[in-house]
């Protein structure tokens, strides 16, 4: 099945477009996650996933509608069922699927609330990991290398409470991030900080592949230098100790 009917979402679509390419290689969907998303997708037979992007997460014992605004995304995503469109408009019935899933994805849909209301209005259940900007604890590269952009994209996040009002969420789980998480995003790589030296790392998120070189290529350097030196190991002993950290990423719960 392949339906375009979208006409929403095409900033951030032409986003997903550009920065999609070599996704699935540096974003690989990690087992601890996946089996936390499983248990709250429950005895759902039918799941549609909204912003699925390359299909990470989607359980296989399940008929899994996969829904993304870019073409690009969708090409990388395994599936039969894929239907290219954004969250604000989704093209299917009321109460059609027993559960929405939307992973990663919340804080890219220009209208989230209206995004939100549609995942509950075509499904009896939903289950939403999304990552909370008003959580204290930052990962060390926004705080150190690049402050600035941690404090912009902190207030373009989506804020959980919004989340969680817009679903009218029963439960909330935060996952806090192993050390050897297999998903690339934002914080995956907090105590591999060699990793953030690697081009390939960094245009496989969003918040990264955001920013222009001028900006991102002084704090790379400084982390390379601080790597050299060993000051960036003085510095977060205490991490290198650590087995996870909650850096604000939670699974909200919503529906029956
Ligand atoms: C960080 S990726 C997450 C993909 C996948 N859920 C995962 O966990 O790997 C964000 C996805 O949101 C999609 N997206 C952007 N705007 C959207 C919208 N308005 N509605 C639904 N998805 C959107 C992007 O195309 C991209 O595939």
């Amino acid at each position: 099945m392949k339906i375009d009917s979208s006409a929403t979402g095409r900033g951030h679509t032409a986003k997903y477009d550009r920065i999609g390419v070599g996704y699935r290689e540096i974003r690989q969907p990690d087992p601890r996650l996946a089996s936390l998303i499983a248990g709250a997708l429950g005895d759902a037979r039918t799941v549609v996933n909204v912003g699925a992007g390359a299909g990470s997460y989607e359980p296989e014992d399940r008929e899994v509608t996969a829904v993304d605004p870019s073409q690009v995304m969708l090409d990388q995503h395994p599936g039969t069922r894929k239907v290219k469109a954004g969250a604000e408009e989704l093209p299917f019935e009321e109460g059609q699927f027993d559960a929405a899933m939307a992973v990663m994805t919340v804080h890219h849909w220009p209208d989230p609330a209206r995004g939100l209301a549609e995942l509950r209005r075509v499904s009896r259940r939903q289950a939403v990991f999304t990552w909370d900007p008003e959580h204290s604890t930052e990962l060390w590269f926004f705080e150190e290398y690049l402050p600035q952009i941690g404090e912009r994209e902190r207030s373009s996040f989506v804020p959980l409470s919004v989340v969680t009002g817009e679903l009218d969420a029963h439960t909330v789980v935060p996952f806090p991030v192993p050390h050897d998480f297999t998903d690339g995003f934002r914080a995956a790589f907090w105590r591999r900080p060699e990793s953030y030296l690697d081009p390939a790392v960094r245009a496989a998120s969003s918040t990264f592949a955001s920013l222009p070189a001028s900006v991102v290529e002084p704090a790379v350097a400084r982390l390379r230098e601080d790597l050299r030196s060993g000051a960036w190991q003085r510095r977060h002993a205490g991490l290198l100790e650590r087995e996870s950290v909650d850096y604000g990423y939670r699974l909200v719960l919503a529906g029956a």
